[in-house]
């Protein structure tokens, strides 16, 4: 049993997508999320500066006292996941990767989209994933242009929003795709959009944020370092933006909470 906290970093604000989950999930761990925020977005980047920004995260997240980290960016996992734990060897570190794999496994149509930032859609993490599970399957690659920025300013619930969503999804809309990958953590925040853009056309929506808590339960029982099922958990944020910055990831986290309670 162990009581210290989980670590998840992002970019920004997106990795609270998955933080949701885990705390849904896993309702005794602490959690520290470390939101970089300086240096947000990641998906023009290149791999060596986010893999810089990543070493940096996860520094600061061990001196926190982690036991684990979950870096809940999809484009920081592409970049660095293999240097991070080949840095810390024992530390179990968990990534993020598109869901690629239950959409191939479960389309009838042969054809798939997976939204997500330049770097990840270029990378070879994702091109050896879709070797893997896409063979015969067609997958129709679409960065989710602006959508990043307009979860940072926390614009998600205006008008201009759904413009920004429209405009990418409703092109793939005549493609004959049956299903949509969310491949960036911060675009189940603009989910609500997603889904009326596709509705009528029966196509799924699919993000790894559950798939990935479920596999950090699995790990912290096969490393015996669950907490135990009596520890309160505490929730803190970091950014190495200002602190302005970190209010708003309290903030935002808070209003994720207070929705999680009213669903139980
Ligand atoms: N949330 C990140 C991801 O999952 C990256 C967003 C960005 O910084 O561009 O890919």
């Amino acid at each position: 049993m162990d009581n210290r906290p989980i670590g998840v970093y992002d970019s920004g604000f997106g990795g609270l997508s998955v933080w949701r989950e885990l705390c849904r999930l896993l309702p005794h761990e602490s959690i520290i999320y470390l939101g970089d925020g300086k240096n947000c977005p990641y998906g023009g980047r290149s791999r060596e500066e986010i893999t810089n920004f990543a070493i940096e995260a996860t520094e600061r997240l061990v001196a926190e006292g982690v036991k684990m980290v979950v870096v809940g960016c999809n484009t920081a996992t592409t970049a660095a996941i293999s240097t991070l734990r080949s840095r810390w060897e024992s530390m179990p570190i968990v990534g993020l990767e598109p869901a690629v794999k239950p959409a191939c496994l479960t389309t009838e149509s042969r054809r798939i989209a997976v939204l997500a930032t330049a770097h990840s859609l270029r990378s070879d993490m994702f091109l050896s994933t879709t070797a893997r599970y896409a063979e015969g399957i067609e997958v129709l690659k679409t960065v989710g242009e602006g959508f990043v920025d307009i979860v940072e300013r926390g614009e998600e619930s205006t008008e201009k929003a759904y413009e920004a969503v429209r405009s990418v999804v409703e092109p793939l809309l005549s493609e004959g795709i049956d299903k949509i990958v969310l491949g960036c953590t911060h675009y189940p925040f603009l989910r609500p959009h997603i889904e009326r853009v596709v509705a009528g056309y029966g196509i799924d929506v699919i993000d790894s944020g559950e798939a990935v808590a479920r596999r950090v339960e699995w790990l912290l029982k096969r490393y015996k370092i669950a907490a135990r099922s009596d520890h309160k958990a505490e929730y803190r944020f970091i950014s190495f933006a200002d602190k302005s910055y970190r209010a708003n990831l309290e903030a935002r986290a808070k209003g994720i909470i207070e929705k999680l309670k009213t669903e139980i």
